[in-house]
């Protein structure tokens, strides 16, 4: 899960997948990072942390960490939150096999629509809430979709 701080929207992606992995028992790991460098190290966004703990998930022993092409390494799938996060990743592919593993999470959804999941950071805890709520569904679609995969 990837947006641009690792602050508040992947944080979030990163916590809600986590739940659904547990809920659906997917065979699965899931982590976060930001495209930018400015909050490594740091908690999620207490913003961030208050919307997770009203739906009964904690995020906040995550520390912010930044995109590297190792990830393309480590995972088989890298969601970006915008379109914007969604060509950094893809601009620093090496490989078809790479630029692959590539998707926006609202995709999962809304196929081939690239609609973005607006960055809450300059607005108000309802902005954290509608990311979490476009999340949920996302992250929901995506779980079910691994499922299947997984043959469960
Ligand atoms: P995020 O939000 O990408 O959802 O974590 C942001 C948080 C911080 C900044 C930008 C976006 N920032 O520029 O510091």
């Amino acid at each position: 899960m990837v947006c641009l701080g690792n602050i508040c929207r992947s944080p979030l992606a990163e916590g809600v997948m986590r739940d659904k992995i547990e809920k659906h028992k997917l065979n699965a790991t899931v982590d976060s990072c930001g495209m930018g460098g400015w909050h490594v190290g740091e908690a999620p966004d207490y913003r961030a942390r208050q919307t997770a703990l009203a739906h009964g998930i904690d995020i906040s022993r995550h520390k912010g960490r930044k995109f590297s092409r190792n990830d393309f390494d480590n995972f088989d799938i890298i969601y970006g939150m915008d379109k914007e996060n969604y060509e950094d990743i893809l601009a620093l592919a090496r490989t078809e096999q790479e630029r692959q593993k590539v998707n926006m999470l609202m995709d999962e959804l809304y196929p081939g629509q690239q609609r973005p999941i607006p960055d809450p950071y300059y607005g108000e805890m309802s902005d954290f809430e509608n990311a979490w709520k476009m999340i949920d569904e996302a992250c929901e679609a995506a779980a079910r979709k691994l499922q299947v995969n997984d043959g469960n």
